[in-house]
């Protein structure tokens, strides 16, 4: 069975393809056959992270239906790493029609892969939320500064209301219902549920009951991080959600040199900082998903 994890942020430059691009290749590395896909619909960028400055196939030849499958824009990377390009700028995807996500998740599902990692856009675009609830784990990654972190609140929050909207209205409705109402807690948006269709609590409460994701907090400088523990605090109070891992990046220059040599530092430099911190991300998410 294939497994997806989403990367996703509030805030962008925070860091998310930075961990997916090395995430991925510390999978591959230890073994687990991985494809990363860049969803990051219109500020696609991982594929220069790996030199690939001219993709010859992206994401935009599948939503175009130039190509009937992903597995056909897979370019192989490394040994057991494969990369789905994203797709450009003059592709007006970031809130994509319903049939064209429907047809990308169905696609994702079935990668012939143990495991796809799914960079996802900063901010919340409809499609950001969706697709990285659609995951079946998720990372969220920030910095330890204040509005990175409120964005990444505000994030969880938002593809936690759309999630569980999406059980009890059409999908037509949804965006309607986020764009006009403010929901302050994960407890108002079940009491509109039911309101709107009375019996629907409990399963309106389980769309969002194993999200549970994976904190990254990258760019620690000097072990600051003291803004984590307000948004530990706020998610479990409004939203009823536990981050059970942390995972703590630090400030590293070898991330620079690595991202000038268009190589991953997990590859440049394995023992940099960061790259030991993603390398112990990949150990602790292949023994939460049952794969070390
Ligand atoms: N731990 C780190 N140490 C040093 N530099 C880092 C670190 N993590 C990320 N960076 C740098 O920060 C910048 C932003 O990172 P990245 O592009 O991965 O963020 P992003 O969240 O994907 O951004 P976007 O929202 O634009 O997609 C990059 O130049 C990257 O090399
Ligand atoms: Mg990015």
């Amino acid at each position: 069975m294939t497994i997806l994890i989403s990367v996703g942020s509030g805030k962008g430059g925070s860091g998310k393809s930075f961990v997916a691009v090395n995430l991925a290749s510390s999978l591959a590395a230890k073994g687990k056959h991985t494809v990363l896909i860049d969803l990051d619909i219109g500020g696609a960028n991982d594929h220069i992270l790996f030199g690939l400055l001219n993709p010859t196939v992206t994401l935009e030849d599948f939503l175009s239906h130039k190509v009937k499958s992903l597995e056909e824009i897979i370019q192989p990377i490394a040994k057991n790493l494969g990369l789905i390009a994203g797709a450009g700028n003059n592709l007006q995807t970031a809130n994509m029609p319903y049939a064209t996500k429907g047809r990308l998740m169905r696609h994702v599902m079935s990668l012939d892969a143990d495991i796809v990692i799914i960079d996802i856009g900063a901010g919340s675009h409809y499609s950001s939320l969706d697709f990285f609830m659609f995951a079946d784990h998720q990372i969220c990654v920030t910095t330890p500064e204040p509005a990175a972190v409120l964005d990444l609140f505000r994030f969880i929050k938002l593809a936690m209301i759309r999630k569980m909207m999406s059980a009890f209205i059409a999908h037509n409705q949804v965006s309607k219902a986020l764009r006009t109402m403010d929901f302050d807690s994960k407890e108002a948006v079940l009491d509109f549920a039911e309101e709107r269709e009375p019996g629907c609590r409990d399963a309106v409460a389980k769309t969002v009951e194993a999200f549970a994701p994976h904190l990254v907090v990258n760019r620690v400088v000097n072990g600051r991080k003291l803004n984590i523990f307000k948004l530990v605090r706020m998610l479990h109070d409004y939203m009823g959600v536990a981050l059970p891992g942390l995972t703590e990046i630090p400030e590293d220059e070898a991330v620079l040199d690595a991202v000038c040599s268009y190589l991953p530092v997990v590859s440049t430099a394995p023992l940099s900082p960061a790259s030991v911190s993603i390398d112990g991300l990949a150990d602790k998410l292949l023994k939460h998903i049952g794969l070390a």
